[in-house]
Order: structure tokens, then C-alpha cells, then sequence
């Protein structure tokens, strides 16, 4: 007698349920809620909706206050929403604000931005009144929402015919996306993809990552083969211009992505150190020294603190074509989150701080820098909530300091994050900042 195969059970459809969207996160999803059905009164993550949508979705993860969900369908479009510029917007996932204006972008920033501010109770910018006088995004004249990245990190794979394509790692799905071009890279980089494809192609390798910068020489790749050890394609260093600024840079090392937006961030560091005043600043999380151009620029001796060794040669380059002498300008290789110290100790004490920490923010430098003699600190920061709770350290307590402006920038279009240019002034300094 034969048997028939026994067949593996389905599992359950997941609930679905209609929502209204009412607004996006730091971190790129839109948040919507239900006041009944399976998600009633839970806050529900959905990645692709925009704030004003009513939205089908399938639920895929529920707990006990929050609950994240698939996009299944658009019910009712918000009046904010639009068609993407770029065809492979949802598989890609890199750009998950793309499907709103740049209108309903930048008030979710300036949104954010406000609500972590508030949130994390920084002393002496608690009341709406400083809220609203000293929190705000900032309007970058020029600045495009497409064609804005100097820098971009690709995956690359071969396939069947031999042949390599280049793309992104999908965010949700995590798998491979190819892609013919990208909106949000200058032209440049685009129009060197297909030599940087025939590149791969003679790799001994079929996958692997490549990182691209476009400057004045050309773009310059730094190809990670997986397996094999990394080796340049093209120029190692190029020049990125940041505004007015020729700046030396490597694929190798980190790199501003946004040159127009972190050319005016530039801008403004160098303007706020002159008007804070000083001699001799300690620059912390310092890369390939872009901001120490504006501290030199208004005048100040440096001592910056990096721990990537790969970013010293451009700092150096910058530095001899500024014109400025090594003892203006001393690169220290220093593993600042481990020891919490700059190390070996700065030259002299700093009348100014400036740091520029990655995304897990410098609490375990807050005690230095209050420690420092510092009359002033400039926080530039790439996550809105670890610079909101490093402002709070640093503010605590009669010895503190007094924030004075926490300003956003648009320098990531299409994304849940901002760059984040803070002041901060010894409490009984005056300021005109
Ligand atoms: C947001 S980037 C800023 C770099 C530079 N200010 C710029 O704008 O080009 C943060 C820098 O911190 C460095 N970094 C990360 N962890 C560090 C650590 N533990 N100690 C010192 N530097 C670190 C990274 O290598 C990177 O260059």
C-alpha cells in the first residue's frame, strides 16, 4: 500500500489591519496606531508608510506596547506622499522616507529633533520657550535631495555569465540588490560604475564590497574581496571639495558623505570658533581632520584624537596643503570609547572641545571634557538621541555647561537620520553664539 507524503502544515496568515499613520521615527520606520482590532492601542512599527497614509498591514511581530507590521497595502494615500524616484526604492531599503516629500521629511526631522531634545530633560532646555528659541533644523542653501554622496559603500557579487554586479544589501530582506544606478550618489560616482563593474569582473573572487569617493582626480575604490585582502582600484586619495574647502580623502578612511551639507556644517564650526575665542583646541573622533580645517581656519592649535590609523595620512596631506605647521596641527591614535581619556595628554589644556563621536555617542567622555578647563564644547553628532543624552551629561550640575543651540542638519535625505551641531558654553562665559 503506498503512503502519500505527508505535508508540512501552513502556518497561520498573519492578523491584518488597517491603520492611520501618524508619523515617521528616528530610524526610518512610520509609526501608526489602532484604537481597535488585533494592534488596539499598541504603538506599530511600518517601514514604507507615510505620516497622513491609512494603511493594510500584516503583522509580524507583537508585544506588550508595540507591535511591527508589513506594509501590505495603501488604503488612502496621505497627501504627502509621492512615487519614488528610483525604481528599486523598497527592495533596497536604504532610502525609506523616498515615498514622502521633501517637505514632510524635514518637519518629521525638526520633530525628532525636538522630541529628543525634550526628552532627555538637558538642564536649562526644558521649557518650550528654550525649545523653541534654541532647537531647530537648519535650511542649507543648495543642498539636493539626490545626487549628494561623495562616498558610498557597495556590495558586489558575479553571476552565471561572469559578470559583476554592484548594489546594496536589501534592509529588510537582507538580500543581495542589484543596481543599474543610485539617486542619491553625485553623477560622478554613477557615471563610474560600469568601469568599477569591469574592475570586479577580474577579481579572483565573486563577492565582496567596494568603497567609492569621487573627487577632482576621479573616484578612488578601495575593494574588499570576500575572501581576499583589500587593495586600492584607481587614485588612493582624492580631493573632495567641502564648500570652498579642498579636502584630502581615502576610501579607506571615514568620509562626510554629504559634501554640500557638511561644507556648510564646516562653515559653521570655523564661524562658532572664532566667536567662542581661544588658542588651543582638542579635537576628539577627529577621522581625516575635516573639522580641524575650521579650527585652524579660526586660528586655534589642534590636538586631534582618532583610532583609525588609516585616516592620518589625509590629515597630514590637508594640513601641508593648508600650510599649517605640525605643531598647529598633532594627529594622535587614541581608542577614545576604551580608556575615556585623549591619550597621550593635549599639549596644553583646551579653551575649546570639539567632538564628533559615531552613532553610540561619548558619554564615557563627558567626565574628561567637564575635567578639561574647557570654556566651550562643539558637539557634532550623526544620531539625534545619544547627542540629546551626551548634551545632558555635559550640562549636569552648577560645573556644567549651558547648552546654547542644538541646530539638525539635513545631511541624510530619504532616511530617519540628521546630523546634529550643538554649543555649548562653561556656565558665567558669555556667548554670542
Ligand atoms: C562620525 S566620524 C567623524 C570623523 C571626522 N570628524 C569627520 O567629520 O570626518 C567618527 C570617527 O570616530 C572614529 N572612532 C570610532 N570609534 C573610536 C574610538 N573608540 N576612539 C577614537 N575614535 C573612534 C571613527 O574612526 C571615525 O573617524
Amino acid at each position: 500500500m503506498s503512503r502519500r507524503p505527508r505535508s508540512t502544515p501552513k502556518p497561520p496568515a498573519p492578523p491584518l489591519a488597517t491603520l492611520p499613520v501618524l508619523r515617521w521615527a528616528h530610524g526610518g520606520d512610520a509609526v501608526a496606531m489602532a484604537d481597535d482590532g488585533p494592534l488596539a492601542g499598541l504603538v506599530v512599527f511600518v517601514r514604507g508608510a507615510v505620516p497622513g497614509d491609512v494603511v493594510r498591514v500584516a503583522v509580524e511581530t507583537k508585544k506588550k506596547r508595540w507591535a511591527r507590521a508589513r506594509l501590505v497595502a495603501v488604503e488612502r494615500p496621505s497627501p504627502e506622499r509621492r512615487v519614488p524616484p528610483c525604481a528599486v526604492q523598497a527592495a533596497c531599503g536604504g532610502c525609506p522616507w523616498m515615498v514622502g516629500t521633501r517637505e514632510a521629511q524635514r518637519a518629521s526631522r525638526e520633530a525628532i529633533l525636538l522630541g529628543e531634545v525634550r526628552k532627555s530633560l538637558i538642564p536649562g532646555l526644558t521649557s518650550d520657550e528654550d525649545l523653541a528659541a534654541k532647537v531647530r533644523l537648519v535650511d542649507v542653501a543648495g543642498a539636493s535631495e539626490v545626487g549628494y554622496r561623495v562616498r558610498a559603500k557597495l556590495a558586489w557579487r558575479r553571476g552565471p555569465s561572469g559578470a559583476v554586479a554592484v548594489g546594496f544589501m536589501g534592509k529588510a530582506s537582507h538580500a543581495f540588490v542589484p543596481i543599474p544606478r543610485c539617486e542619491v550618489l553625485t553623477p560622478a560616482l554613477n557615471d563610474a560604475l560600469p568601469a568599477i563593474r569591469r574592475a570586479l569582473a577580474a577579481e579572483a573572487a565573486d563577492r565582496g564590497e567596494v568603497t567609492l569617493v569621487a573627487g577632482d582626480e576621479g573616484v578612488a575604490a578601495w575593494v574588499e574581496p570576500t575572501p581576499g585582502p583589500g587593495h586600492p582600484v584607481g587614485p588612493e586619495q582624492v580631493t573632495v571639495r567641502f564648500g570652498a574647502r579642498p579636502f584630502t580623502a581615502s576610501p579607506r578612511a571615514f568620509l562626510q558623505a554629504n559634501a554640500a551639507v557638511a561644507g556648510a556644517l564646516v562653515d559653521r564650526v570655523e564661524a562658532l570658533a572664532r566667536e567662542l575665542g581661544g588658542a588651543h583646541a582638542v579635537e576628539l573622533f577627529a577621522g581625516a581632520g575635516l573639522f580641524t580645517t575650521a579650527l585652524w581656519a579660526a586660528g586655534f592649535a589642534v590636538d586631534a584624537y582618532e583610532v583609525d590609523p588609516a585616516a592620518r595620512a589625509g590629515f597630514e596631506a590637508t594640513r601641508e596643503r593648508l600650510g599649517v605647521p605640525a605643531e598647529r596641527g598633532r594627529w594622535h591614535a587614541s581608542d577614545l570609547l576604551l580608556s575615556g581619556v585623549p591619550s597621550p595628554r593635549p599639549a596644553a589644556p583646551p579653551d575649546l572641545v570639539l567632538l564628533d563621536p559615531p552613532r553610540a555617542g561619548a558619554a564615557e567622555l563627558v567626565p574628561w571634557i567637564r575635567a578639561s578647563g574647557a570654556r566651550a564644547v562643539i558637539l557634532v553628532s550623526c544620531d539625534v538621541a545619544t547627542a540629546a543624552r551626551d548634551l545632558a551629561l555635559l550640562a549636569e550640575g552648577p560645573e556644567g555647561f549651558e547648552v546654547t543651540r542644538v541646530d539638525g542638519y539635513d545631511m541624510f535625505p530619504h532616511t530617519g537620520h540628521q546630523e546634529v551641531l550643538a554649543v555649548c558654553v562653561r556656565r558665567g562665559v558669555p556667548t554670542s553664539s
